[in-house]
């Protein structure tokens, strides 16, 4: 794989957009229904990218940590700890960067942290000295060189890739572009919401159903350590999963929880309000109504990890 950069791929987000908007260049945001979007006509991802959801993922990431307890599960810490310049981690579809920029500040001794995504939502300017960000289009082959990174991690890209592309295009490019010895990880949820309710089930119905309407495999943790298993390049495959209240009766972590899909459920408003046929007020008060039915049912959410050394 390995393509060469295109104009707009070997711009950073220093970009500005009112050059963009003079320019020939592709823009690199669409806007929709009051929300702002990649511009990548060709992929799968549909979710925003704008405040709202920067809001998300950042309290997605501090949920995550809390619940695991860390930011990662390979085995990297020492190697990260005593760094070097040549030390290299990779984070795919790092969105607003936030694991970049905590984990860059977190072993500043490693040589650099690179986020890639497909829009220039990352940090651009105020960022540690070892961050670095670039546009790239994890489908189109990864643009570093074989055996590149030490460490090279993925989070909640579920939404992103159809089975085929999880297979045959991204697992094989994380592994090409690790290092002999070094690790790769996968992080996902596995987009179900155990023991709901049937307001929650409605509103997960649906939304499975556009995420399988664009060629999504929502249950892709399924197979995740196959495609790992069939690359016969990775060893010391290990998949661990935590378990996470969804509710306010689970406390601050059980409230974090619930926000983060209560923020899905806003996003998918407009789309949704229109196939059950409701006004705006009324899909308002079906969302106050899923919040007080999670306290009735109780219901959780897995995450699961999977990690594995490079031969
Ligand atoms: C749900 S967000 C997760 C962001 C980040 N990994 C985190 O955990 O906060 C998914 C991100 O993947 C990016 N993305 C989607 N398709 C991609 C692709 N083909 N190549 C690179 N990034 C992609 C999106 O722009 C978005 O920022």
């Amino acid at each position: 794989m390995g393509k060469k950069f295109s104009k707009l791929s070997q711009s950073s987000s220093n970009d500005n957009e009112n050059e963009l908007e003079r320019s020939n260049v592709p823009k690199p945001f669409k806007y929709v229904d009051g929300k702002r979007y990649h511009n990548v006509t060709s992929l799968r991802y549909h979710l925003p990218n704008d405040g709202d959801e920067f809001d998300r993922l950042q309290m997605q990431h501090y949920l995550s940590r809390y619940i695991w307890q860390s930011n990662f599960s390979a085995p990297v810490h020492e190697l990260l700890r005593n760094g070097g310049e040549d030390i290299r981690v990779l984070d795919v579809g790092c969105g607003p960067g936030t694991w970049i920029l905590e984990m860059s500040s977190d072993y500043p001794q490693t040589g650099m942290f690179h986020g890639i995504d497909i829009a220039p939502i990352f940090p651009d300017t105020i960022k540690p000295f070892n961050a670095t960000f670039s546009i790239q289009n994890a489908l189109e082959g990864l643009n570093f060189p074989d055996n590149h990174f030490d460490y090279v991690y993925m989070r909640f890209l579920t939404a992103a890739f159809s089975t085929e592309q999880w297979e045959t295009i991204v697992i094989p490019e994380l592994v090409r572009v690790t290092k002999n010895g070094g690790y790769i990880e996968i992080m996902e949820w596995d987009v179900k919401i155990y023991g709901q309710g049937p307001i929650a089930k409605r509103l997960m119905d649906s939304f499975l159903s556009d995420l399988r309407s664009r060629g999504i495999n929502d249950y892709i943790v399924e197979v995740i350590p196959e495609f790992m298993e069939k690359i016969n390049q990775l060893t010391n495959i290990e998949h661990e999963t935590c378990v996470n209240p969804q509710g306010l009766y689970g406390g601050q972590l059980g409230k974090l929880a619930l926000d983060n899909g209560i923020s899905i459920f806003r996003t998918y408003k407009p789309k949704f309000s229109k196939e059950y046929n409701m006004t705006s007020d009324e899909y308002d008060k079906l969302i106050e109504d899923f919040i007080k039915e999670m306290d009735i049912y109780k219901p959780h959410n897995i995450t699961h990890r999977f990690w594995a050394k490079k031969i």
